[in-house]
């Protein structure tokens, strides 16, 4: 196999210097071909310490936390760290007024007090085998796509079976580097998960949204869980007889804090990235979607913000949903700048002229000769179905009317047939869902939003080629205005007025309700005239992609290729560095106490200082977890290529010890996500150091802390 032939040739060239230090989120059990390049970098120990199957390592420590972060496991009691905002939801769950943990954090004096979490579970990879040859036994080049497909499906289904049967572990078979390899995830499960402590969330989530992807950074972002099993250690859902997870191995904790300079790595589970792209994709994304929904969700934040600066209730209605489209907002934003700024399209564009090149050179290279034309073409055809599906979703999602019309599509297609029982269900959840809707909603809110939304949309897409509802407007702010003056779903009241008196024929005055029918208008279009096209085209560029990445695996035999995240356990190194993102900005690679204290404003929700944490800053109470030089540190940034996913995932030293926990990125090198630039790509962790100045100090869960192995 040509995989293997390119694993054997990197591992006898070895050439290191052809890899930009920082990119690449690898893969742990092949981390021995990184190994030498990570200890020239400084790293002190093994491959074999951080993944291996035959002893405990670090791998042993690391959790998929819940559906979409990473925790470690820091005790030998299963004492785990996340971040805040990763355990947001469980803490939200269990703050009431009288008992407000976001508000106030929350500590568990002793292992009685911790607070169970169900639905939440934590993932431990016990093993990983690479079973590529067995998937694509059978395929060939020249099948079609719908006969390779269903040839790998029963592959997997029956190497699946085999595992299962000598295996108490969860198995699951997940394609790499775009479908070329394929490997074998052998996981295990706890359910059994407690929220053991978390600080305020002036502390947790400090800067808010205002800060969210903005370096210099000062949020406290960690919570404290912990995991517990059978008192065997398998697990089990909750009970009361349960006892702490005992780890193979826990992470120790350096005091040294992060220096300029040195070695680190992060070991989690990165979400998702597309580093593979043909420049008309990278150009696609960066110039054209991107701009258009960082314009639409601009102009929406604009007014949100006017109204939750007029009023507290309408502030913290609308704080979630700020939070939510503002990721994406300033992500996009920066997703532009970069690849602009650093010229992304070109550099793809220039590697092109040498793969079609090196494509054309020789006639065994057939299969690539025609593979760019190919994706121009595709990307040609899909912009028109892209740039639909951006107005369909930004409008349909956010005029917060349609989408909560849009919960009523079931209960439109009732007839006089329909069982009563089935009625009655889908009334109790409607009710639901309208009691959790009303409770964060404002209606002039929606209906500027609306109005707006609807003439941008009006403005960008052409008549024939968007819903049809929006081509009987004649004035935008008369059509809206009518909207919200007939329509039943604007308020609770009417809208339990109509379940409560619902019968088969209601259902007419539902589907001549405006919001209705604007919402069908829209799904229908997009059902009918967008989704096929864009369905078909991108399951083509799939294909395109594998034998692209398969291509350039070929071209450059003695390169080592990471594959695209894909919610697997990576490790992913680089160093701590700061950065300079524009003329005249040089950043520091570390914040502390100090910049909380300059951000300070009591009026801004955002910048509340909790008094106890001035207090310790006034005394310089830092105790042992103060820097060397005096100071009490708060974040760092290190050029460490990490995505989504990644939060909550642990930085570590040299020696495998825990730094901090990764928790965000810089937005002005959110492009690594397509391409990765050491000058400008900086991940930015909570330094593990203010975690437990948090967590002893200001807290006094000093029992916490001495659960943990802490190296001085
Ligand atoms: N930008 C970070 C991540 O995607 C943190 C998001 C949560 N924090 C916040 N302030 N909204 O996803
Ligand atoms: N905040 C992100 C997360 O929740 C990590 C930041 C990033 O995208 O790198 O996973």
């Amino acid at each position: 196999m040509k995989r293997l032939a390119f694993l054997l040739t990197f591992a006898v060239l070895f050439p290191s210097c052809l890899i930009m230090a920082g990119e690449g989120m690898w893969i742990p059990m092949l981390l021995q071909y990184n190994e030498k390049e990570m200890q020239e970098m400084g790293m002190r120990i093994t491959a074999d310490d951080i993944y291996s199957i035959n002893h405990s390592s670090l791998k042993d420590a690391i959790v998929l936390f819940g559906g979409g972060c990473t925790g470690e496991i820091v005790s030998d009691y299963g004492l785990l760290l996340t971040n805040h905002h990763c355990g947001y939801g469980s803490i939200q769950r269990h703050s009431s007024v009288e008992h407000d943990y976001l508000t106030d954090g929350f500590w568990a004096n002793d292992r009685s007090q911790e607070l169970p979490c169900p639905g939440m579970s934590v993932t431990f990879l016990r093993e990983m085998r690479d079973v590529t040859s067995r998937v694509l036994e059978g395929v060939t080049d020249d099948m079609d796509e719908a006969d390779r497909q269903s040839k790998i499906e029963a592959n997997i289904k029956k190497i699946t079976a085999e595992v299962e049967k000598e295996t108490e572990y969860k198995v699951s078979i997940k394609p790499f580097f775009l479908g070329n390899e394929y490997y074998l995830l052998l996981n295990e499960v706890y359910t059994d998960i407690r929220l053991v402590g978390c600080p305020p969330s002036n502390i947790g989530k400090f800067g808010g949204d205002t800060d969210n992807w903005v370096w210099p950074r000062h949020t406290g972002d960690f919570s404290i869980f912990r995991v517990y099993a059978d008192k065997d250690g398998h697990p089990a859902d909750y009970s009361a007889e349960n006892v702490p997870y005992k780890p193979a191995k826990h992470l120790d904790i350096s005091l040294k804090g992060a220096v300029e300079g040195d070695f680190t790595f992060v070991f989690g589970y990165p979400a998702r990235t597309s580093e593979y792209l043909p420049a008309v994709a990278v150009d696609q994304e960066a110039n054209l979607i991107d701009p258009i929904t960082v314009d639409l969700r601009g102009k929406i934040l604009d007014i949100y913000n006017k109204y939750q600066e007029q009023d507290k209730k309408v502030r913290i209605q609308y704080a979630s949903k700020h939070a939510g489209l503002g990721n994406g907002w300033k992500k996009w934003m920066g997703v532009t700048e970069g690849i602009n700024h650093f010229h992304g399209v070109e550099k793809k564009q220039f590697f092109e002229e040498d793969f079609q090149n090196w494509a054309s050179g020789d006639e065994s290279r057939a299969q690539y000769v025609n593979l760019l034309g190919q994706f121009e073409k595709n990307y040609k055809d899909l912009e028109l179905f892209q740039l639909a599906y951006t107005y369909v979703a930004e409008a349909g999602m956010n005029i917060e009317l349609f989408s909560f019309a849009g919960k009523f599509a079931k209960l439109a297609q009732v007839t006089k047939e329909t069982p009563q029982e089935d009625i009655d269900k889908m009334i109790a959840s409607l009710k639901g869902s309208a009691k959790s809707f009303f409770k964060d909603y404002y209606m002039p809110i929606d209906k500027e939003v609306a109005a707006m939304l609807l003439k941008e949309y009006i403005k960008a897409q052409p008549a024939d080629f968007r819903p049809a509802f929006l081509n009987d407007i004649k004035d935008v702010d008369e059509y809206v205005e009518t909207l919200f003056a007939k329509s039943f779903l604007v308020s609770e009241e009417s809208v339990n007025a109509f379940l409560d008196g619902f019968k088969a024929k209601s259902v007419k005055k539902l589907q001549n309700d405006p919001a209705f029918v604007a919402y069908q208008s829209i799904i229908g279009f997009y059902r009918d005239h967008v989704y096929p096209s864009l369905a078909s085209i991108t399951e083509d560029n799939q294909r395109l992609q594998r034998i692209y990445m398969k291509g350039q695996m070929e071209m450059q035999p003695e390169k080592r290729f990471s594959p695209d995240a894909n919610f697997t356990l990576r490790v992913t190194y680089g160093k701590i560095e700061g950065f300079k993102p524009k003329d005249g900005m040089n950043y520091r690679h570390f914040t502390t106490l100090e910049g909380i204290m300059q951000k300070e404003n009591p009026d801004i929700y955002d910048y509340v200082v909790e008094p106890r944490l001035k207090e310790l800053y006034n005394n310089k109470d830092y105790g042992r977890y103060a820097d060397k030089d005096g100071t009490m540190h708060v974040a760092f940034t290190a050029s460490v290529h990490t995505t989504g996913g990644n939060s909550g995932s642990p930085i570590l030293n040299a020696d495998g010890q825990l730094l901090g926990l990764n928790f965000d990125r810089c937005w002005e090198g959110t492009m690594s996500d397509l391409i990765y630039d050491p000058s400008i790509c900086r991940n930015i962790s909570v330094d593990i150091r203010y975690v437990l100045f948090i967590i002893d100090k200001f807290a006094g869960a000093k029992h916490l802390v001495d659960e943990m192995t802490i190296v001085e």
